[in-house]
């Protein structure tokens, strides 16, 4: 009898293990998402790429309490079938941080916002992020770059720099384009400019060294250029940079848009020959009131539309901060707002707040939902 008994275990513990979670039907904003091992899904502050048939999800990997603050493993991938978008598979950590101390991307350095593209002319999957150097907080605000040969990695860091050190930004007057006169900066000490101070003073500051880059997001548009979008001059402005064609540097085109609006958490998409622009204000994990605009060029001038977020918690976004907007697949004109409601003591324990984007007015809306299936889009 005795060794029936392991064997008998063994067979009835077998299909429990490896039996996928139950299939989901449906995206509920707020609560545990699932992947198809029954994990809670890690990837924070992510973006999305539509790739054969699969949509790939990349976000930051965190680990539990305080230190998911920092990056301590890397950049986690899921993928999901392009019709489906509730049932993620995961691929596993598509960029790995550095065991080598001397690493741009050591352990312990912080890694936001990863984003990916995928370049035809060179055939190589391009990840972009928000970096930020072990141990001196943010004060880095700097771009990585990474390239892969296949969607899910392994992706191999390339660089990290700030934006166009000692280039122009195209929308800076020629009358303007000096130092000799650079207006004052001051630290800004919140999200804030003090009194009298010029809203172009951090940029001029930045000039020679290169712009801040802080929460970004890549855009490519239907002619194949890429911009990286960012978070720039201590917040107060965000840059729009043009990349080139294999999407791993800036080519010194860029500009400033919103000046003086403190916004971050960029996200874009592009809809009936117009582009459309939902961010967030800058109050650090603390959800606020979302912002969305929109332009005929992706340059601006850029039109503010005000907070899209509808409902009990608009003035919150639904304690949310956007990080993505989603093109459903085959699906031309619907899109997903893809959001995080962050839980900086426990980063893992981060949620994603996923809704579709409705239309009120010509202006895009978010309105809660317990629960919706993206196949009902
Ligand atoms: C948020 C930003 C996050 C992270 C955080 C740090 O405003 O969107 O990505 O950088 O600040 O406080």
């Amino acid at each position: 009898m005795r060794p029936i008994l392991p064997l008998l275990s063994l067979l009835v513990a077998l299909p429990v293990l490896a039996a996928p979670g139950p299939r989901q039907t449906q995206i509920r904003p707020g609560e545990l998402w699932e992947d198809a091992n029954g994990n809670h899904i890690n990837a924070h502050g992510g973006g999305l790429l539509l790739h054969e048939g699969r949509v790939w999800w990349f976000g930051e990997h965190k680990v539990p309490g305080t230190a998911g603050n920092q990056a301590w493993v890397g950049v986690h991938c899921y993928s999901s079938p392009a019709d489906d978008l509730v049932n993620w598979r995961d691929e596993g950590i598509a960029l790995r941080v550095s065991d080598d101390p001397k690493s741009y991307i050591a352990k312990g350095c912080i890694l936001e916002r990863p984003k990916v593209v995928y370049n035809a002319k060179t055939g190589k999957f391009v990840m972009w992020f928000h970096l930020e150097l072990k141990g001196q907080g943010y004060a880095a605000a700097r771009y990585g770059v990474a390239v892969a040969d296949r969607v899910e990695g392994p992706y191999t860091f390339l660089r990290s720099g700030r934006v166009n050190p000692g280039v122009w930004a195209q929308n800076i007057p020629a009358e303007k384009r000096t130092l000799a006169d650079a207006p004052a900066a001051k630290r800004l000490s919140s999200s804030a400019f003090p009194e009298g101070m010029d809203k172009a003073a951090i940029y001029y500051r930045d000039f020679a060294g290169g712009q801040m880059a802080r929460d970004m997001t890549i855009f490519v548009d239907d002619d194949g250029v890429a911009y990286h979008i960012y978070a720039s001059e201590d917040n107060g402005t965000l840059q729009i940079a043009e990349l080139d064609d294999t999407y791993t540097r800036h080519t010194g085109r860029y500009a400033r848009l919103f000046e003086g609006r403190f916004m971050e958490a960029p996200a874009l998409f592009k809809k009936d020959g117009k582009y459309w622009f939902i961010g967030s204000g800058c109050t650090g994990w603390a959800p606020n009131a979302a912002r969305s605009a929109v332009a005929d060029s992706i340059w601006g001038p850029w039109t503010e539309l005000g907070n899209p977020a509808r409902g009990e918690n608009a003035g919150k976004t639904h304690f949310s901060q956007s990080t993505y907007v989603l093109p459903v697949p085959a699906k031309p004109g619907r899109f997903i707002f893809c959001a995080d409601r962050w839980n900086p003591k426990n980063q893992i324990d981060s949620r994603y707040i996923w809704l579709p984007i409705e239309w009120e007015d010509g202006k895009p809306v978010l309105n809660w939902k317990d629960a919706w299936s993206p196949a009902d889009l």
